[in-house]
């Protein structure tokens, strides 16, 4: 077989694409045709492509872009229907893209589109994998933003410490250009997880990404509206958790974990309250306390947990129902194991331990799969 060649006309007329914009899209159908007309104007000389990422916008971006496509043929229309999640909609387009270098940057304009060239010809000189706008650098700037969205942001930067060394000066920005290559040797340990693509990037590159921040201020939105939202702040925080312990077990894991703790302060509050106060009997105070627990527990699990596929409305309570069926079984396998370890002849404390490790095991399987099964 022989290898392909360019096709010299062809190759004259429009060389490959050299760097590709991935441009994740919710809502934005007034911003899409303004970005590509100042891409346009900004990328002059360079072969370029944008790659939208739009994950079924109820406004119909995705129409938009089609019509655009119509009309330019480096525009292009990634669509994922069923899902949403910034980050894992950067990765898809970035994979859908064969351009060596890829900028990411978002489609409602806030970020400085003119500083791309400069980006590109820094990557080009070869020594560097990836080129971060910062918000933060000498000479950047978040714009008009809220003196509550700046503090969220710097503490949010703050914790950020936690799992990446690098000395980025904002780790959470969502404007950047990488080089494939560099992009590739971290795809596989990315978490996904959340917002924040750069920082996933950075802490989950296999060897340490070579870097370089530019400065750019941050516009104010012209069109639509910042889906940043208080589920965006819980999903960084199981982002940096993921990162930080998801080696040894995964951060929903340890969630459901400590909320399986505060469910035994909740058991013995209730039941001293029944037994003592109410006085209802031992029985009848120990199933109380039990039922009291497990609602607490799912309670918990459903707002924190389970953040991102939370149960409400009527699908709240068949969520708890059958997280009740499976808490009955979760006891009876923490006492039975319980017990086989205790008449092995192991300490008490022991045998409680491992019926505890058993059941918690347990219910976190069962209703991670019944009870909070991802749509
Ligand atoms: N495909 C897809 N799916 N796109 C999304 C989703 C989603 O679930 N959520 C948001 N987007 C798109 C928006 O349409 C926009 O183009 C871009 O992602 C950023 O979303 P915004 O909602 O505008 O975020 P922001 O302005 O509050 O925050 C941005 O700036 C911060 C500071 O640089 C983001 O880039 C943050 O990641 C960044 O930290
Ligand atoms: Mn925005």
């Amino acid at each position: 077989m022989t290898a392909l060649q360019p096709l010299p006309s062809a190759r004259a007329r429009s060389p490959a694409v050299e760097l590709a914009i991935v441009a994740p899209t919710f809502n934005e159908k007034d911003n899409v045709a303004e970005l590509t007309t100042r891409l346009e104007q900004t990328l002059h000389g360079i072969p370029w492509e944008i790659v939208f990422v739009d994950d079924d916008s109820p406004d119909g971006t995705a129409e938009v872009v089609v019509e655009l496509a119509q009309l330019r043929p480096n525009v292009r229309c990634l669509r994922r229907i069923g899902r949403r999640g910034l980050s894992r909609a950067v990765v898809e387009g970035i994979l859908a893209t064969t351009a060596p270098y890829i900028a990411v940057m978002d489609a409602d304009l806030q970020h400085d589109e003119t500083l791309l060239p400069k980006m590109l010809a820094r990557l080009r000189q070869g020594d560097l994998d990836i080129v971060v706008g910062s918000r933060y650098a000498t000479g950047g700037s978040i714009g008009a933003w809220k003196s509550s969205r700046a503090a969220m942001s710097r503490w949010a930067t703050a914790i950020s410490r936690l799992v990446v060394t690098a000395d980025l000066s904002d780790p959470m920005s969502g404007f950047f250009m990488i080089r494939r290559d560099a992009f590739l040797r971290a795809v596989r340990n990315l978490s996904g997880e959340g917002y924040k693509i750069l920082l996933d990037i950075f802490a989950s590159s296999s060897t340490p990404l070579r870097f370089v921040e530019i400065s750019y201020t941050f516009r104010s939105r012209r069109a639509g509206q910042s889906k940043l939202d208080s589920a965006v702040m819980w999903e960084y925080l199981m982002l940096i958790a993921d990162k930080r312990f998801g080696h040894i077990l995964p951060a929903r894991f340890i969630m459901f974990s400590v909320v399986g703790l505060s469910g035994v302060a909740v058991h013995m509050a209730s039941l001293g309250l029944f037994y003592e106060v109410v006085r209802t009997g031992f029985g009848v105070a120990q199933t109380i306390a039990t039922l009291v627990a497990m609602t607490s527990n799912y309670w918990l699990n459903n707002l924190l947990t389970y953040h991102d596929r939370r149960r409400r409305g009527f699908r709240f309570v068949t969520g708890l129902l059958s997280f009740y069926a499976i808490c009955s079984v979760g006891v009876v396998a923490n006492v039975g194991v319980a017990s086989f370890v205790f008449h092995e002849h192991y300490r008490w404390w022991l045998a409680g331990v491992a019926g505890a490790i058993v059941g918690t095991v347990w219910n976190y399987a069962a209703s991670a799969i019944f009870t909070w099964r991802g749509r």
